[in-house]
């Protein structure tokens, strides 16, 4: 049977341990030239209605180096740009390639699409979730930390698809998440119900930063206006002034606190420049796991079909 991914609760904790030890397998191979090129005939589609820098390269490189073929699509240059169904697209692709990554702005584009097609459909960021995202991050932490065990995630910010997918993660593994946003920005309420729900998860939604990095191993934020939301940003401005990483911030949060930032970053809004760039931000280490989690996940779902 085919899987998909479109959110971080598809995966069960053994899964996503799984992906996380495979994609450090395959990066190591990468770097000795010794990768498998799994996906040897194999055509996956990207569609995004959104820009993207890191995700569409990252995943355009994963599926070259494991020996396949990416083909990809923005609104502009498909129907979709003449409103054609993505349950129709969804069914004349499937015919062609044999996977679909996908970004959007509705989540139900994904599920969309996914409900539709035979082949795999991965979401590569919607309004409400990243999980390529967070299974990067989650490999970046296990590498950095060399475990999983008694986590603490600070999520500094905006509650945006970004912390949606932090709550799943936290929900699925069972780590404590402390997330600090301005209020009327916070996360999904139901997903923070779910993940307040799952053994072991400790969710605290909280208000003061300094609260949610005391104690916490990875302080984590994103930009204050996400895609989609240019046009609140004066005023989101205002209201996320009191979220921004800086190093009086970081005094609040132990010592071997790392910083995260999944990128593009804003410096002077929710990160210092002194922050971004210091030894305590692995930021571009965290950019680059993006191609080996990728290159995971793709083997996983169409490749070796191995975990
Ligand atoms: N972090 C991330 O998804 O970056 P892009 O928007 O550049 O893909
Ligand atoms: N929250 C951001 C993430 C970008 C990778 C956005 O949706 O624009």
């Amino acid at each position: 049977m085919k899987r998909d991914l479109l959110s971080i609760r598809d995966l069960s904790a053994q899964e996503i341990l799984g992906l996380i030890a495979k994609a450090e397998k395959m990066k190591a191979e990468l770097a000795l030239g010794a990768l498998s090129k799994s996906l040897a005939g194999k055509i996956v589609g990207l569609i995004f209605l959104k820009p993207s820098t890191r995700t569409r390269v990252s995943f355009e490189a994963a599926i070259c180096r494991l020996g396949g073929q990416p083909m990809f699509m923005t609104a502009q240059d498909t129907q979709i740009s003449r409103k054609e169904p993505l349950a129709d697209m969804a069914r004349v692709l499937d015919r062609y390639i044999d996977a679909i990554v996908m970004r959007t702005f509705a989540q139900s584009d994904v599920e969309e699409l996914a409900g539709f097609a035979s082949i795999p459909v991965i979401n590569a960021l919607t309004d409400y979730s990243h999980p390529c995202q967070v299974l990067a991050d989650l490999m970046t932490i296990h590498e950095k930390r060399g475990s999983l065990e008694n986590l603490t995630v600070a999520w500094v910010g905006d509650g945006n698809n970004v912390a949606n997918s932090w709550l799943n993660a936290a929900g699925r593994l069972g780590f404590s998440l402390n997330l600090a946003c301005p209020p009327g920005y916070e996360p999904d309420q139901e997903l923070l119900d779910w993940a307040a729900r799952q053994a072991k998860t400790k969710i605290r939604l909280l208000t003061d930063p300094r609260e949610a990095v005391s104690g916490a191993d990875v302080l984590y934020t994103d930009v204050w206006a996400s895609m989609g939301q240019e046009r609140e940003a004066t005023e989101r401005m205002e209201a996320f002034r009191p979220y921004q990483i800086n190093s009086q911030l970081l005094t609040c949060a132990p010592p071997h606190a790392i910083v995260l930032h999944c990128l593009p970053a804003h410096r002077g809004e929710e990160i210092t420049e002194e922050v971004f760039e210091s030894r305590r931000a692995p930021i571009f280490d965290q950019a680059e796991n993006r191609l080996h989690m990728q290159m995971a996940l793709l083997d996983w779902m169409i490749g070796s079909r191995r975990l």
